[in-house]
């Protein structure tokens, strides 16, 4: 009885096979779905039917061999289905092969990469040059070049990571030596930016990271002044966040420029465009979340190049004079977008990412 129930299996296992190879549409392989794995009429289902009929001896080693069967069937169907498609039910849609294709996920920038393009090309479109340079920087540009020498208390604000067995180098705590490294390769005029990562020794928190990105701005010609750096500022925050934005500069510190000052925008939540700031007629907003109500939101640091540095870099500060800026892309991009946490902008989330297009 088994032999015969063997040979009968051999038979339906090597239809099926011949069947399922002719098979080129979704809804043929449906039908032979139906036929062969059907519960009511399916040819396992009547496989199984029949195994009443053996002795108990006989039952265990049946039921394998229609298990085999079955097993094999499905493993075809799944296959088939995964390179032609799956059977049409009512709800199944019809495909017309003339359609264009459907849209693909296309990837993009990252917001900070993007960000940073976007402020590469505003520069360039005046006219200045990008200059990248290593993140691993001697302690000679990143601090003494820069006026900052050993002991002085600036360095204790830049927490700095220091590499094991070389002492005169870190990983540069700004993009500003990237100043020094052209000014020391290159004679005026030059114009540049310099984008790339800084790193600080800083436990992440919100608005804190250990590695971050900056956009440095250099420009040193003759008869270059402040109204200069106050104008290239205002152009660039302006297209960055909106024409109508106001800009306030405060008295700063750094030792690399002097006058120094920080540059805060008139806040875009609460100051609409046309308004300035916390001196528009309304008033500032003393709810808003984005600038907590004081009307200005602090952007970067900024000044004219010290004397001091020129001349550390071989410019003859009597005859050059320049400025710099430097401006964190992190802050732009969570000021611009409202992101609360800047280390949602590491975790790579598309959901996430995906909303800046
Ligand atoms: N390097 C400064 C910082 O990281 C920013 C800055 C750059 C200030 C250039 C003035 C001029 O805080």
């Amino acid at each position: 009885m088994i032999d015969e129930l063997k040979k009968e299996i051999e038979e339906v296992r090597q239809s099926f096979l011949n069947e399922i190879a002719q098979i080129q549409s979704p809804d043929k392989l449906a039908a032979l779905k139906e036929r062969y794995l059907s519960r009511k009429k399916g040819a396992v289902s009547q496989f199984l039917l029949r195994l009443r009929e053996f002795p108990p001896r006989e039952k265990p080693a049946a039921g394998q061999l229609i298990n085999q069967l079955k097993a094999t069937i499905e493993t075809e169907l799944a296959g088939r289905e995964a390179s032609i498609g799956t059977a049409s039910g009512p709800e199944a849609p019809w495909s017309d092969p003339s359609l264009p294709a459907s849209d693909l996920p296309v990837g993009r920038f990252h917001l900070i990469a993007d960000i940073q393009r976007q402020i590469e090309d505003l520069f360039l479109n005046l006219g200045y040059e990008i200059a990248v340079g290593p993140e691993v920087e001697l302690e000679d540009y990143n601090f003494t070049k820069l006026n900052i020498p050993e002991f002085h208390p600036a360095r204790d604000e830049q927490d700095t990571f220091f590499l094991d067995g070389f002492d005169d180098m870190v990983l540069r705590t700004h993009t500003s030596p990237m100043q020094v490294r052209y000014m020391l390769a290159h004679r005026p005029p030059l114009k540049i930016i310099s984008p790339g990562k800084a790193f600080r020794k800083d436990d992440p928190d919100a608005t804190h990271s250990p590695c971050f990105h900056q956009v440095e701005g250099l420009l040193v010609d003759r008869g270059i002044n402040f109204s200069h750096l106050k104008g290239t500022l205002e152009l660039f925050l302006r297209s960055f966040f909106g024409s109508g934005l106001n800009l306030r500069f405060r008295p700063g510190y750094f030792p690399f420029t002097e006058p120094s000052a920080e540059v805060d925008i008139s806040c875009f939540m609460c100051s609409p465009a046309g308004t300035s700031g916390a001196g528009a007629a309304s008033g500032p907003n003393p709810d808003c979340r984005v600038c907590k109500g004081s009307g200005w939101l602090e952007i970067l640091g900024s000044g004219m190049v010290h004397p001091q540095v020129l001349l550390n870099c071989g410019i003859d500060p009597e005859t050059y004079s320049g400025f710099a800026f430097g401006v964190g892309i992190e802050r732009l991009a969570m000021i611009k977008f409202g992101v609360p946490d800047l280390r949602l902008l590491y975790e790579n989330d598309l959901r996430l990412l995906g909303q800046f297009g």
